[in-house]
């Protein structure tokens, strides 16, 4: 036929002419002379019109038998649909059936989610788990166009590890050969040689955490971007933090207009989250300001939601909450210069009841203290020898944080669970599909 295919994202370019796209049909209704298909091609979701008078006999019948998702080749003229989302559509004048389908399970009706989640492999192709995705893909070439630019280079951190920066009792355990090892945790302590090799390095790679928790914060396996500095203190940190996510929120507003408007996430509220600085506020100020409006905690103690959804939602904006007590955090943080019971760390806290979407902090440069430290939190010296070097030859001050992708992306999008973040959630009770 010697027609262009294209991609119906593209179709602005192609006003009023004539193309072959490959498609699935998300719904349909017809009258005596006139099919409406609800087609997806993976980039958009559009309409296609088949006029009864326009086309063969045997197009039309096939445009009214036609199943849900039934794939298919259309030819037809693309045409503007000011009442679509995505603006544009196509008056069909050919359908080819490539592939059948029969009674598809996800209907147009409302589905229980654990039916969807069960279902996820074809759920996948419903508007709105295609914009949060094609969201999370920005994110993603954000993240990345962000640290070049910025001189940072990737380095890959590996999955396979032997040790476990963030505790202990949340590790996957599984075999090396003969010995034990683990899913990685964080890329951090590589991260920090990679500093030392490179100046400005980041990871993201999937995590891993056994974490018995089941929230909608929680996912057993989830991506994280792993920037760290050398010749860097906690300040400089932070304002590289601040400007990197609202480069990421920016580059959701003027990129993903189409999926934003899919997700009703009203775009004046992520305009608030580009202007900065973010507030900081310490610890204990921020002890200070729950105990005040009326929550029962004491100083020592982690916040849970209740606590990181308050702290946020008062400051209206992403918030910096300053240098936890030591207990609570990891071995690997710079102490306070002048206090014993905090360590130079932040976390940054999303409004609107997300919470921590980033954890960082300085890191403990001398070699004396983080060896007590090793020691003291129980872990092997052995696996930690590498690590330990870090500080013998150059230590320098640096520093680096960890964002989790999905954490920030289910804020972003304004989604209430972070299983709609990741195209294949790992949950406490779900591996499958
Ligand atoms: O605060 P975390 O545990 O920090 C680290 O792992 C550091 N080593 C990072 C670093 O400094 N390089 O985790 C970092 C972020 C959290 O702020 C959160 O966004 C996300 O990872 N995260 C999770 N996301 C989804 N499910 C989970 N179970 C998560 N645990 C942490
Ligand atoms: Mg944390």
């Amino acid at each position: 036929l010697g027609l262009k295919q294209i991609s119906m994202i593209d179709a602005p370019k192609y006003v009023n002419e004539k193309v072959k796209i490959g498609v699935w049909l998300t719904n349909k209704r017809s009258s005596g002379k006139i099919a409406f298909l609800q087609l997806r091609d993976g980039t958009a979701f559009f309409q296609g019109v088949v006029v009864k008078n326009n086309v063969s006999p045997e197009t039309f019948e096939l445009a009214k038998e036609v199943k849900q998702e039934t794939s298919m080749w259309v030819t037809g003229i693309v045409h503007e649909d000011s009442r679509s989302h995505f603006g544009y559509e196509i008056e069909i004048d050919s359908i080819e059936v490539v592939g059948e389908s029969h009674d598809y399970p996800i209907t147009p009706k409302e589905h229980g989610i654990d039916f969807l989640m069960d279902h996820r492999h074809l759920w996948l192709r419903s508007s709105r788990p295609n914009a949060i995705m094609r969201i999370r893909n920005e994110v993603i070439r954000a993240s990345y166009e962000f640290f070049n630019k910025e001189g940072f280079i990737k380095l890959d951190a590996p999955i396979l590890t032997g040790s476990a920066p963030e505790g202990t009792t949340e590790l996957f355990h599984t075999t090396y050969f003969d010995r034990d090892a683990y899913l990685s945790q964080s890329g951090q302590l590589y991260e920090e040689a990679g500093a030392e090799a490179f100046g400005k390095v980041f990871s993201f790679g999937p995590t891993f955490r056994a974490e018995k928790s089941k929230t909608r914060r929680h996912l057993m396996e989830f991506w994280q971007i792993e920037p760290e500095m050398a010749f860097m203190h906690q300040e400089e940190s932070l304002d590289i933090q601040e400007r990197y996510v609202a480069y990421l929120v920016q580059s959701v507003i003027d990129n993903c207009k189409i999926e934003l408007k899919t997700l009703d996430r009203d775009i004046d509220t992520l305009k608030k989250y580009t202007v900065l600085p973010y507030p900081r506020i310490s610890y204990d100020e921020a002890i200070d300001l729950l105990k005040k409006n009326d929550f029962d905690l004491e100083w020592g103690v982690d916040f849970g939601s209740p606590e990181e959804t308050f702290l946020a939602d008062h400051f209206d904006k992403p918030v910096f909450v300053l240098n936890y007590p030591k207990s609570i955090k990891p071995f690997y943080m710079k102490p306070h210069p002048t206090r014993d019971d905090v360590v130079i760390c932040a976390d940054l806290l999303a409004p609107e009841g997300y919470g921590e979407i980033i954890g960082g902090s300085e890191r403990a440069v001398d070699y004396d203290y983080l060896y007590d430290q090793v020691v003291k939190t129980g872990l092997d010296l052995k696996e930690y020898g590498w690590y330990l070097d870090l500080r013998k030859y150059g230590s320098v001050p640096h520093a680096g944080f960890g964002m989790g992708l999905e954490r920030a992306l289910t804020w972003i999008t304004g989604e209430d669970h972070v299983r709609e973040a990741i195209p294949f959630p790992r949950l406490l009770n779900r591996i499958y599909p």
